[in-house]
């Protein structure tokens, strides 16, 4: 115990991001071992009341929507709670098992990055299936916290910066300033919810049945959130409400716009909320830094030019997106100080 304070991040270190759509298990290094989604597929039939677990991840993901009634895919994570302790928990342990087998770790130090609402019972379940999956030591750090970390923001000093992280359940806005959360809020708006406004415009508009990945497919081709200089088309496959039969349309990204612009409005009213609220001191650093876009959904185009519209200040798209909360989970490691206050705060 004593020796971990004159060493930072030991070559057997493993920082998780326990996201609600993908699960990243990082090493020294930004070595990635693990990314994958979020999902354990179980068995559900009257002599499985429990749920078998089938498998967890990729495979996982691969059975949703072309499963047999008694397999259902459970996301535990979903709307940023733990909708399924059990299940949550060996997910965990899964996937640090399965990076144990890729790298084997000496009893490591884990730091995990939750999503920001998990209540103290939440957070301690997940503390205790990484402790039963053989970590030494385990840590706790808040997403908007990481994603800044990971965005490169310069959070240790006496200076505001704002980070929104859109990920698949939650959408995080942190404002940090001296390694902390001045202000933080989350909302269950996120990529998820544009995947189900996508479906519903589909079938509204076109009278057409599409499955959740396919939605998701549609907005990561050809999803806006303020016009393109030229338009994407797609082309579509689904089942025909009326006929029933299969049939295919031609989608461009102005359709999408249109299908996911309240759920974007109100990711933007969220982050107009928050710089409301930001201290007077801080608000002439964020003025002149910008605002740092994170998560999966960062990458919608045109988000940031939509947010920059709306606030009438500079937003970027932070380096690898998808990637910024486990390297600022894994950076936060390297840093003793900010080890020793997480530790005390978990
Ligand atoms: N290129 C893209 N354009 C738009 N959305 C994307 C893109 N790539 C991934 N996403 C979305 O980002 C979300 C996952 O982001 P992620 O940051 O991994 O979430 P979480 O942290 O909640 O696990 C999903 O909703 C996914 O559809
Ligand atoms: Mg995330």
């Amino acid at each position: 115990m004593f020796l971990n304070k004159f060493v930072g991040w030991f070559s057997h270190d493993i920082a998780i991001d326990l996201g609600t759509a993908n699960t990243i298990v990082m090493i020294k290094g930004h070595e990635i071992l693990i990314n994958e989604p979020s999902i354990v597929a179980v068995k559900v039939d009257k002599y499985h009341h429990d749920g078998e677990i089938l498998a967890v991840g990729k495979e996982a993901k691969e059975m949703i929507g072309k499963t047999p009634d008694n397999i259902r895919a459970i996301r535990p994570l979903r709307d940023g709670v733990i909708a399924d302790f059990e299940i949550t928990e060996k997910m965990i342990r899964y996937f640090i098992e399965r990076a144990h087998k890729r790298k084997s770790f000496m009893r490591p130090r884990i730091m995990v990055c939750v999503p920001y609402g998990l209540t103290s019972v939440e957070r301690k379940a997940v503390k205790e299936s990484a402790m039963s999956a053989g970590a030494r030591e385990v840590f706790l750090i808040e997403e908007p916290l990481a994603a800044a970390i990971g965005a490169g923001l310069p959070i240790q000093e006496p200076q505001g910066s704002l980070v929104v992280d859109i990920g698949g359940g939650t959408t995080e806005i942190g404002v940090l300033s001296l390694g902390g959360l001045v202000i933080s809020k989350s909302i269950r708006i996120a990529g998820d919810k544009l995947d189900l406004a996508i479906m519903d415009y589909v079938r509204k508009k076109f009278n057409l049945l599409i499955g959740d990945r396919t939605a998701e497919e549609i907005k990561i081709d050809i999803g806006c959130a303020a016009p393109l200089e030229t338009p994407l088309i797609k082309l579509i496959k689904g089942r025909d409400q009326v006929s029933g039969l299969l049939n295919s349309i031609e989608l461009t990204s102005e359709d999408i716009r249109e299908a996911i612009k309240d759920q974007i409005k109100e990711m933007g009213n969220a982050l107009h909320g928050v710089l409301q609220e930001v201290p007077p001191d801080l608000a002439g650093d964020i003025v002149e830094n910008g605002i740092v876009l994170t998560g999966g959904g960062a990458l919608i185009r045109n988000l940031d030019k939509y947010f920059s519209d709306i606030v009438k200040l500079p937003v970027y798209v932070g380096e690898e997106p998808l990637l910024a909360v486990a390297k600022g989970t894994g950076k936060a490691m390297e840093d003793m100080d900010m080890l020793e206050r997480i530790a005390a705060r978990s």
